[in-house]
């Protein structure tokens, strides 16, 4: 018997994206970005330039100052927006020497995701410090992400504040954002610009979109416009008009399974050879296909763990030969960066690189993101790890950090309990070392709270997990199945780690354990896409995956089956777990009256509260 349909349960699988305010006033520990503290290995093949060159970024969400920890693979993603900055210059260098054009692209997605976005205090706006950081570089075209839209304020800043400051090269082509003007008159226009035309240094002319995926899950006072609506526009129409040089289509979008052949077959439409370079994004992973010959759509992964690479050689005006593309996913750090700017440690860094890595380090301080719960004694993943186990961070929650962290000052603290959650509620892994703010925001950053009922029989509370997770198994299955219109509407509403996460499981199934055994590759991304040859940088390994359950829940207590206990659980998963409840027993009917606050402990605060205790 099934419990739930779908659509109850997604919300739970889903996870909403909150902004966790809580301030924490203690002592400091301040560790600065350390320049790689293991010898990176270089890439060996130097990429192959074209007449048109791109470097891409997308899904950065506040990763600005890279990934900082020892253990692998983060210390490949180790360059911050200052390194990044630094080589763009350097390649910019070349790009004059070699007499081509070099453009620099960003696909979306700037909020939410680290403490430099995240982690301001009461009273600010999410990303608005960061972005500040981004914008002094030379960005020829951004496109905006959902991330921009699940908070108005957000949408609101970029408007203000950020797309002025790409003097039209933000783009929203089918996003806007209702205000007021200055004479108070209600407004409804598009966040950026709804396209740019320009010309590129070597002068070639570019047409340029920047174009949202089917996005519903946008906040009040903002508009989606649908991809198929949007390209039956008159302004769309015109815009595609005059044959450019090239079509550079920027968009927040997978390259794959989503709407790109819309845009690309209205321009197609009109122009039937005309190079089209499309830059995607969302859905997190390293991705390129050709939906034609004159064509090549790439996506470059997320939270600046890798940064894309495209070129082409363009030919004459008319030709309807294939195009020479090429495509290369790099590990964002110096090493990389420098072999491919021919740099050394001593020459790479440019004063707006070191300005800018010094800025982000002291917005870092004045969020005091390197204040310390704890050491956490290893690593603690999501899905490197088997579940349960002492190395999997959703054990780590949920047997070990709700027990402690959801008890302190607790009345209840002496009555047994179970504890559940969902283990959408962890983002990302823990790992050995320093437990920080910036650490706690990236792990788990959801401000859910939580509830309890009490007076539940153990012997009927033991059930309620197990049953959570069998209804969810059933309904995933179907999910995973059938692209059907719930997966859909999940998918609308920005959901995509489980697409991030089956990339991860394919790479592991795929080659896992013969390339983890060959001791000449380091771990990472393992790239299988649709373009031609091999697309990372650098051979890795890939991680090890684990399937992991929907839901988590602390161990169950030493009592005996008709002892009356405290059920508690998260408020995100309220209706699903009071469905479940009522299937497993029959004695009562359960429902929210019955339902009561169990602390004031916000979900986003228990890692650091058990770290606290714990990791002291
Ligand atoms: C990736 O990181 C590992 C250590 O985690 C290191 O051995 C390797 O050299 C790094 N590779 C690159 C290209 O940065
Ligand atoms: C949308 O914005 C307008 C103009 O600022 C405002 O009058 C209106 O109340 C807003 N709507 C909602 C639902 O907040
Ligand atoms: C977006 O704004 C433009 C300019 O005001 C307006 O013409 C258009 O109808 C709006 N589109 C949507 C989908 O709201
Ligand atoms: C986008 O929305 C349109 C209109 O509702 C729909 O026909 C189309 O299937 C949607 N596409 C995707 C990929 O969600
Ligand atoms: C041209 O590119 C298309 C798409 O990638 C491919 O299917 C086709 O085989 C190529 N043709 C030639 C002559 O290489
Ligand atoms: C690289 O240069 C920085 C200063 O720009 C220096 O602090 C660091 O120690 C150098 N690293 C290596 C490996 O030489
Ligand atoms: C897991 O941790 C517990 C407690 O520290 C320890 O007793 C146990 O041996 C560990 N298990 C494994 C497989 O390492
Ligand atoms: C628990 O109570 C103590 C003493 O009143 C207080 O300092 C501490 O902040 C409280 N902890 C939590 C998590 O509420
Ligand atoms: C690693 O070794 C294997 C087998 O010895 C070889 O095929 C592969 O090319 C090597 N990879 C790298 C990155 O050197
Ligand atoms: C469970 O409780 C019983 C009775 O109090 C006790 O004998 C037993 O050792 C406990 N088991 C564990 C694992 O704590
Ligand atoms: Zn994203
Ligand atoms: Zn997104």
């Amino acid at each position: 018997m099934k419990f739930l349909t779908l659509l109850a349960i997604l919300p739970v699988v889903l996870q909403a994206w909150a902004c966790p305010g809580e301030e924490h006033d203690h002592a400091h520990v301040h560790t600065k970005r350390a320049f790689p503290q293991i010898p990176l290995t270089p890439p060996t093949r130097q990429l192959q330039w074209g007449d048109i060159n791109i470097i891409h970024t997308t899904d950065s969400h506040g990763w600005l100052l890279g990934h900082q920890k020892a253990s692998p693979p983060e210390p490949n993603y180790s360059g911050d927006l200052g390194d990044f900055a630094s080589f763009v210059t350097h390649m910019k260098q070349i790009a004059l020497e070699k007499d081509v054009d070099l453009l620099l692209v960003d696909s979306g997605d700037l909020h939410d995701g680290t403490g430099l976005t995240d982690g301001f205090p009461a009273g600010g706006v999410d990303a608005h410090d960061a972005n500040k950081f981004l914008s002094q570089l030379p960005y020829d075209i951004m496109a905006i992400g959902n991330h921009e839209l699940y908070i108005y304020a957000n949408t609101l800043d970029m408007y203000q504040n950020f797309a002025p400051k790409l003097k039209g090269r933000y783009l929203s082509s089918n996003v806007n954002i209702t205000t007021l003007d200055k004479h108070g008159n209600v407004i409804n226009v598009p966040v950026g610009s709804r396209f740019a035309k320009f010309t590129t240094r070597k002068g070639k002319k570019v047409t340029s979109l920047g174009v949202l995926f089917n996005f519903t899950g946008n906040d009040k006072n903002t508009t989606v416009q649908h991809v198929a609506d949007m390209v039956q526009e008159q302004w769309f129409k015109d815009a595609i008009k005059d044959e450019p040089d090239f079509f550079l289509l920027v968009g927040h979008m997978p390259v794959q399974k989503d709407n790109w052949p819309l845009v690309f077959n209205a321009v197609r439409a009109v122009h039937p050879t005309t190079p089209i370079l499309i830059l995607g994004g969302h859905t997190h992973i390293r991705d390129c296909v050709q939906l034609d010959g004159r064509s090549m759509s790439l996506e470059s992964g997320r939270y600046m763990e890798t940064v894309g690479w495209l070129s082409a050689k363009l030919d004459k005006k008319g030709s309807n030969k294939n195009i020479t593309f090429s495509r290369r996913y790099l590990d964002p750090n110096r090493v990389t960066y420098e072999f491919h700017t021919r740099q050394k440690n001593s020459s790479f860094d440019t004063f707006q690189g070191q300005f800018i890595s010094k800025g982000l380090n002291d917005l870092a301080k004045k969020f005091d993101l390197s204040f310390q719960f704890g050491v956490s004694p290893h690593d603690f993943t999501i899905n490197r790890a088997p579940f349960p186990s002492n190395d999997s961070l959703l054990s780590l929650f949920a047997a070990q950090a709700m027990p402690v962290a959801l008890t302190i000052n607790n009345t209840r603290a002496n009555i047994p309990n179970v504890m559940i959650t969902n283990s959408g509620s962890q983002r990302f892994d823990i790992f050995k070392g320093s437990f920080t703010k910036n650490d706690q925001l990236t792990a788990s950053p959801f401000a859910d709270s939580f509830l309890y009922i009490p007076n539940i029989p153990a012997g009927v509370a033991n059930k309620v997990l197990p049953a959570l997770n069998n209804a969810g198994a059933n309904e995933k299955r179907e999910f995973l199945e059938a692209l059907d219109k719930r997966e859909l509407e999940a998918y609308e509403r920005g959901y995509v780690d489980m697409i991030y996460t089956r990339w991860l499981e394919e790479q592991d199934r795929r080659s896992g354990i013969e390339r983890r055994a060959a001791q000449n590759l380091t771990l990472g991304y393992v790239t299988q896409d649709s373009c031609p040859g091999v697309g990372d940088d650098v051979l890795h390994a890939p991680l090890p995956f684990f399937s992991v359950p929907d839901f988590i829940g602390s161990n169950p207590p030493n009592v005996t089956d008709e002892t009356p206990i405290d059920l508690v659980f998260v408020d995100f998963i309220e209706t699903q777990l009071l469905s479940i409840l009522n299937s497993v027993q029959t004695d009562k009917t359960f429902a929210t009256s019955d339902v009561l606050p169990y602390t004031d402990v916000l979900a986003s605060a228990v890692l650091g509260l058990y770290a606290q205790q714990a990791w002291n």
